[in-house]
């Protein structure tokens, strides 16, 4: 069973970006939403386990699916997000964001366009891997 993170500064650290009400919206009523649903789902799969009924099992792991993306984005978020972190890229982050977007303007602007268009969440997180550099 999936538990809320903490979240590890309060709800007004992020103040004048993100205000204490939004965080708290995020927090306590969107994340604990996704939290409560991915619980939600993963018992009706043991139910259907044990009934060897898998009549819904399409709409429960697309539901597990929705509601557990919802809960690691929610984490990505809240962990990458504090009072004490940078709000801009350090050197060699924004080489590689100028090196894959053209510029960092252009990067903000297609992040900012990703978030507002994306389903749901409306999270859009940016990851460097071995593939990417
Ligand atoms: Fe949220």
């Amino acid at each position: 069973m999936l538990k809320m993170k903490e979240l590890l500064y309060p709800l007004n650290a992020l103040e004048p970006y993100y205000s204490k009400e939004t965080l708290d919206l995020h927090y306590n009523i969107l994340y604990k939403g996704y939290v409560d649903n991915t619980n939600n789902t993963e018992e009706k799969l043991r139910v259907a386990r044990e009934k060897a009924d898998f009549t819904n099992i399409k709409c429960l792991e697309k539901d597990l699916s929705f509601f557990g993306s919802g809960v690691i984005l929610h984490e990505l978020f809240f962990d990458n997000m504090g009072p004490a972190i940078p709000t801009e890229p350090d050197i060699e982050l924004m080489k590689q964001i100028i090196k894959n977007f053209g510029s960092y303007e252009i990067f903000k602007q297609q992040f900012t366009e990703a978030s507002k268009t994306v389903e749901a969440s409306r999270l859009v997180y940016l990851s460097m891997g071995s593939q990417m550099v």
